[in-house]
């Protein structure tokens, strides 16, 4: 394999599921029990520099400027690519996520898709975007889809090679902005991990989960073909409330609203009473994020204004999938 001398540099956009990826049936691998389906955003993103080094004596890992070289999540992942690509070399990485603030929002998603990029082509190999999706999934599932932009599915397969990201439409035909409410910045007390696991092996409506969301993927599939915002909000906004019902199902239950959370939920509801199209979704944390039309977001963020700051309501629209720069 060659070593490239110098840096190489990815670019990763996060994306936020509007089909929620919510547990695995093969817990080292990453393999999913549903296929999930996402919207790539443009203003979330992670920029990773990678280099192979066979003077170093260790990795070292520097995220946004902190060493995080003890991590073993992100060391196991630089040694499947350099099992993959057969070298020995540590490794050199230094990410950046960028947010317009500090916003809890920096995503597993983004960071590892743009190590999987970085870090696979500084090691010599060059992957096509399906097989960096499955690289990109060993660090993290919903990493599978920000090796795309636009709308993209995580097809959950069996087996390390069948399991992957694709393209669904990019670019995005629908006019579609997602309205992140950033509530929290700390880290999440449960994090989706731990969390998933404890609603496949714990709740009793885990098997309906799994029935029902590949019944929602089908109308959101639909729904984006045939362009009908509506449509697509509603689904989005089941699936991720179905999801968090996994959650308060669990032993021991646990969730991932707070008050501020229900806060923004009602007043989408009421926005929506009101005759403006707008949807909530909710990963593992409690930011909020709207899903909405480009006509709507001032008025959308008004209602919202007397109770959160400007910088805590960031507008995004699609993003872009993978780039070298
Ligand atoms: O890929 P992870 O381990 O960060 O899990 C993501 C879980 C959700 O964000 C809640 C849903 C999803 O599909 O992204």
């Amino acid at each position: 394999m060659h070593l490239s001398n110098d840096f190489i540099t990815a670019r990763a956009h996060t994306n936020i599921a509007l089909i929620k990826y919510w547990g695995k049936k093969n817990d080292d691998l990453i393999i999913p029990n549903n296929n999930s389906l996402s919207l790539t955003l443009n203003e979330f993103y992670t920029e990773t520099s990678v280099k192979f080094d066979s003077s170093l004596s260790k990795d070292l890992v520097l995220l946004d400027d902190h060493d995080i070289s003890d991590s073993n999540q992100i060391i196991n992942f630089l040694d499947i690519i350099r099992t993959k690509a057969n070298i020995n070399a540590s490794a050199y990485v230094k990410s950046y996520n960028h947010v317009p603030t500090s916003a809890g929002l920096a995503s597993s998603a983004s960071g590892f898709a743009a190590l999987a990029a970085a870090g696979s082509k500084a090691a010599g190999l060059q992957l096509s975007l399906t097989e960096m999706s499955k690289l990109a999934r060993r660090g993290s599932g919903s990493a599978t889809r920000s090796i795309f932009g636009g709308f993209s599915e995580w097809i959950k397969g069996n087996t390390d090679n069948d399991s992957y990201g694709k393209s669904i439409q990019d670019p995005v035909a629908m006019d579609i902005n997602m309205i992140a409410i950033i509530l929290d910045k700390k880290p999440k007390k449960i994090s989706s991990r731990i969390g998933m696991k404890r609603s496949v092996e714990t709740s009793p409506y885990y098997n309906a989960w799994t029935k029902q969301t590949e019944i929602d993927l089908i109308k959101a599939k639909e729904a984006i073909k045939s362009n009908n915002f509506k449509a697509l909000g509603q689904v989005a906004e089941s699936n991720s409330m179905r999801m968090h019902a996994l959650t308060m199902s669990a032993y021991p239950s646990f969730m991932y609203f707070n008050q501020d959370s229900i806060e923004v939920i009602n007043t989408v509801k009421n926005l929506r009473e009101n005759g403006i199209d707008c949807y909530f979704t909710m990963d593992a944390g409690p930011n909020v994020k709207i899903i909405c039309q480009s006509a709507d977001i001032k008025i959308i963020k008004n209602k919202l204004a007397n109770k959160f700051d400007e910088n805590q309501m960031v507008v995004s629209k699609p993003g872009r999938g993978i780039e070298f720069i």
